[in-house]
């Protein structure tokens, strides 16, 4: 990654700070996790107890990590924040849990990734506060239990299928999935964002810069920055609609939403493979890309707009897909 990309990356993860919501009122759309989290929150603090531990999955960027902090805030508790991946060894589960104080939350993003004997050493510490791990190596080994203080593990991954049954079950608050949000939700949300950055924006700039933002609030705001951008260069004080369509077609974004990846996915599928079914392994080889990020970014957003669908035997590009392209879709076959 270059100095200039680096830098970008870094701007962007600090408006999104910026631009989280900090209370939870400011928290706009998944009414439903909202609720159901609002109940366990409010119950177990009149019984004094810990929130039992609770799992978030979705998308990508739609505000896992953002709820967690807000979960944590409602139950004025501290919160550390960790991932699967960087907890490497027994041993740095160990200390991240032997450091937590009664109540505290523990955040771990991306869980699927976590490895399987550390996965192991989680579930008595979910189930029954107990840390047992194995000191030393061969006959001279000693196994030890540590109690832990009550702590509630809030867990977020984009791939809940990689989860055992084993983990999931452990989540006795409950497993709840976020949505992608709707454009009137995206709205709101952008109105907020460019009264946070003091920027005007037009009801018409609204609404397109919402509806290409792929239903989701990090994408809606880094659009948002962009447009902000081209605005401040071209000395105008609004985001008016030909701003926000400038900036649009300047990143590549078409009117459905579709970045340049996306397109070139879907252009492969119907040139190469007649539109499918085409298994993912082949698809991603043909159009270049990694198949974990076809399956974590891409793909989510095509079989939503209702562009790919995913059956047995492999990915197929809709009709509405090849519309898109101005092609005219092969008619049915008949089985
Ligand atoms: N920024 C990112 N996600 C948000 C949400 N759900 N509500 C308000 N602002 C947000």
């Amino acid at each position: 990654m270059d100095a200039t990309v680096r830098k970008q990356k870094s701007d962007d993860k600090n408006l999104e700070l910026t631009l989280r919501p900090s209370v939870w009122g400011e928290y706009i759309g998944q009414e439903a996790i909202k609720k159901n989290l609002s109940i366990l929150i409010q119950a177990a603090q009149e019984r004094k107890d810990p929130l039992e531990h609770i799992l978030l999955h979705g998308p990508a960027g739609l505000g896992k990590t953002t709820l967690a902090y807000l979960v944590a805030k409602e139950m004025s508790a501290n919160i550390k924040i960790t991932s699967g991946p960087a907890i490497e060894r027994v041993g740095d589960l160990a200390s991240l849990l032997t450091n937590l104080a009664s109540g505290d939350v523990l955040f771990i993003d991306e869980i699927h990734r976590l490895n399987k004997t550390i996965e192991e050493v989680l579930y008595p510490a979910m189930e029954s506060r107990s840390l047992d791990i194995i000191i030393g190596k061969g006959p001279g080994a000693r196994s030890i239990q540590l109690e832990l203080p009550p702590f509630t593990l809030v867990a977020a991954t984009t791939r809940i299928a990689l989860l055992s049954s084993p983990l999931r079950s452990r989540f006795s608050g409950g497993t709840f999935k976020l949505e992608y949000y709707t454009i009137e939700e995206i709205e709101k949300i952008l109105r907020r964002s460019a009264a946070i950055l003091g920027f005007a924006i037009t009801p018409d700039a609204l609404r397109m810069t919402a509806s290409r933002a792929r239903f989701t609030p990090r994408i809606a705001n880094r659009l948002l920055k962009r447009a902000r951008d081209y605005a401040q260069v071209h000395k105008q004080d609004t985001i008016d609609e030909n701003v926000a369509e400038k900036t649009l077609e300047l990143l590549g974004v078409d009117h459905e939403g579709l970045e340049e990846v996306d397109r070139q996915i879907l252009n492969v599928l119907i040139t190469k493979f007649g539109g499918g079914p085409v298994g993912l392994n082949t698809l991603a080889a043909a159009a270049s890309e990694d198949i974990q990020t076809i399956e974590d970014v891409y793909e989510p957003y095509l079989l939503r707009l209702g562009f790919l669908e995913r059956t047995p035997r492999g990915r197929v590009a809709t009709p509405r897909a090849w519309q898109h392209f101005g092609k005219t879709p092969p008619q049915i076959k008949l089985l």
